[in-house]
């Protein structure tokens, strides 16, 4: 990376998930440990990312955005 290279933060999509590791982000669910906490974040503003904390309704109300979680259900939907 360009040393005098600044980001654009609002053109980011992870503004500030695990910013201190230099690989993508990359995070791994355990199926027997997802039926307890099914809401999976979307936004990468979560505060317990993975897991949705409800983070997207701020960002949407600010910026006008639709992104909401993936819910991992038992059965159909
Ligand atoms: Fe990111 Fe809910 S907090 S999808």
């Amino acid at each position: 990376i360009d040393p005098d290279f600044t980001p654009d933060l609002n053109c980011l999509v992870n503004p500030n998930q695990k910013k201190n590791q230099s690989r993508a982000v990359v995070d791994y669910a355990i199926i027997d440990d997802m039926k307890d906490k099914n809401a999976y974040c979307r936004c990468w503003r979560s505060k317990k990312f993975p897991l949705c904390d409800g983070a997207h309704l701020h960002h949407n109300n600010r910026t006008g955005d639709n992104v909401g979680p993936l819910l991992i259900k038992d059965g159909e939907y």
